[in-house]
């Protein structure tokens, strides 16, 4: 019965009961009304026919009273009527339910209303409350006539009760019937309210379904009806609306996988500068979350006073306006920026800036600008020393042997360091062309380090310094360009004799780990100081400027190392400690 709660259920059913009353009241009444009518009116045609066949008996017999009173008695009992006879004045002169002694007793009936009509010669009809039998009586009273003259009145009467005893009988029916249509309506109505009631449920909770997008069913409806109706229509909004919002999410998504990926930073404002938008690499270089910067101002998420200048000549000028701005911090960002402004504002985005990070770039340009600066300034001096000799020897020195012999050792070798130099510039620039350059070939360390070896061989044995070669052996097998695996140790090998002591040693020995191969090549020389380990790979950097200039060095062998090395994916490092030795280690992935 829960569902008798719904008020749509209830206020049915109460509409049903208000009308079903109501129907059966004006039928029961207007039914009524109808059969007492007919009732009536046929008991009052039969009465007067009765009367009429009295009136022939009663006529005969009214000179003699006595008989005439029998004669009624005997036919009201036949016939079941009460029978009056009364003479022109009013005065009884017989009647069936009296008796003779009786009669002399009862009033005048003149002024009766029906037998006053039959004096007047009419047909006399009248429904009263009789004293004498304590009914309600239906009278039919007709004159005896004699031509024109009236010689009494002839009255029949019967019991209306019989009208309300055929009325009460028509009633139960009715009520019965009443009853039974008052509980098959709420029967029906409660299947039918229920069933009504089930289905529209079955609406509502896909609709509220929907409402939380959840598209999952769809609105299973049977039947012709409206309801049916609005389901096919709820299911094609339904349709209708989750292809829209998936093709707006798809939408959204797309622009925001490019907004979130895009190396450039973006924020979008409004035109009174407040953060509408920014994507993840703006957060980054701002440091604050875009969660947090909704409708602040521009001025308090970035703090920079110069950028606001930029975004208001844009604003002002009403179009792209570019400029670099620096942010101080551990790093310092140098950020190119561009304020788009929008004609039309657009969901209240004014303007959108577009951050690009140029510090990488601008290091890059320095690192170059330097290096150029270093190469001009390396190549200078052997050229300044060279044409100085030349000079000198051109001016007469040449005409001394001894001098010119010195002067032209000196030249040459100052030539000598000019070329390579140039050899290594060329070196480093080639592999700063990229790794496309770089062949790939299966190169067996164990069996190339001792050729490297000979070609140092007579330096060694000059210096007396001892090679413990720990590869030998097993193959050692990296992949990568032979001539560069090379030239990497023919680097380290150089230093390590450079830098060594005279009857030093140095050691090779190599880990194999699954990640790939490191080859470590440890000398027993100057070793190098704690501050400038972090910067032996850099170009042009030494330790010690005059020092590696005596001995021939350019600078650059290690900045070659390391170049070549991050080319095969690897990388080079050092340790050492001040005046016990150094020892540099490369890792060739595998
Ligand atoms: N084995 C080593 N022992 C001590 N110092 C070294 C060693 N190898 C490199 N260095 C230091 O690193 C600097 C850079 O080396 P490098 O780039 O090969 O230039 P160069 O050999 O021309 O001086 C050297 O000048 C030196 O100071
Ligand atoms: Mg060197």
């Amino acid at each position: 019965m829960a569902f008798l709660q719904t008020g749509f259920a209830k206020r049915l059913l109460a509409l049903y009961g208000i009308v079903f009353v109501l129907v059966l009241f004006v039928t029961d009444w207007t039914l009524s009304r109808y059969l007492q009518q007919r009732d009536l009116q046929q008991l009052q045609s039969s009465l007067t026919h009765q009367t009429t066949l009295i009136r022939e008996i009663a006529t005969p017999l009214l000179g003699d009273v006595p008989r005439l009173q029998s004669e009624i008695k005997k036919l009201s009992e036949v016939i079941r009527l009460r029978i009056t006879v009364i003479d022109p004045e009013g005065a009884i002169l017989a009647d069936s339910s009296e008796t003779v002694e009786g009669l002399s007793k009862m009033d005048n009936h003149a002024t009766r209303p029906e037998v006053a009509a039959a004096l007047r010669k009419e047909t006399g009809i009248s429904i009263r409350y009789s004293m004498t039998v304590r009914t309600r009586m239906l009278y039919v009273a007709l004159p005896v006539l004699d031509r024109e003259r009236v010689l009494g009145v002839v009255r029949a009467s019967m019991p209306v009760t019989r009208v309300d005893e055929i009325l009460s009988s028509v009633s139960r029916p009715v009520i019965f019937t009443a009853l039974l249509g008052i509980l098959v309506v709420v029967g029906a109505g409660m299947i039918f309210s229920h069933q009504l009631t089930k289905r529209i449920r079955r609406i509502t909770s896909v609709a509220e379904r929907y409402a939380r997008e959840d598209w999952s069913e769809k609105i299973l409806m049977d039947g012709r009806d409206e309801l049916k109706m609005l389901a096919v229509t709820m299911n094609q909004m339904a349709a209708t609306l989750r292809s829209r919002i998936e093709d707006l999410e798809t939408e959204k998504e797309k622009l925001s996988v490019i907004l979130s990926n895009m190396t450039e930073g973006v924020i979008a404002i409004s035109r009174r500068k407040q953060c509408v938008m920014a994507n993840p690499a703006a957060e980054k270089i701002f440091e604050f979350s875009a969660a947090g910067a909704q409708s602040k101002g521009l001025i308090e998420i970035t703090r920079h006073p110069l950028l606001e200048q930029i975004v208001d000549q844009a604003f002002r000028d009403q179009k792209t306006v570019s400029g670099e701005i620096q942010l101080s911090g551990k790093i310092k960002k140098i950020l190119r920026v561009n304020v788009i402004v929008l004609e039309s504002h657009v969901r209240d985005i004014g303007g959108i800036l577009v951050f690009h990070d140029m510090t990488e770039l601008r290091r890059l340009e320095n690192i170059r600008r330097e290096f150029v600066a270093n190469v001009s300034h390396e190549l200078r001096t052997p050229l300044t020393t060279i044409k100085g000799f030349i000079e000198t020897l051109l001016d007469g020195a040449a005409k001394d042997p001894a001098t010119r012999e010195k002067f032209l050792k000196i030249v040459a070798e100052e030539t000598g360091r000019l070329g390579r130099l140039v050899e290594d510039v060329l070196t480093l620039g080639e592999i700063e062309q990229g790794v496309a350059l770089l062949r790939k070939e299966t190169v067996d360390l164990a069996s190339e380090l001792p050729m490297i070896l000979e070609r140092f061989k007579l330096r060694l044995q000059e210096r007396r310094i001892s090679v413990e070669n720990r590869l030998s052996g097993k193959p050692l097998e990296v992949s990568g360009d032979r001539d560069k695996i090379h030239q990497v140790f023919v680097n380290l090998l150089d230093n390590a004799i450079k830098f060594n002591k005279p009857e030093g040693r140095i050691t090779v020995w190599s880990e194999q780990e699954s990640k790939g191969i490191t080859v470590t090549i440890e000398d027993t020389g100057t070793g190098i100081p704690e501050d400038s380990l972090e910067r032996v790979f850099e170009r042009f950097f030494r330790a010690d400027k005059s020092h590696s200039k005596e001995l021939g060095g350019t600078g650059l062998g290690l900045a070659i190392v390391k170049h070549i090395m991050e080319a095969h994916g690897g990388h080079a490092s050092c340790q050492s400690t001040l005046g016990q030795g150094a020892r540099f280690s490369v890792f060739f992935p595998s």
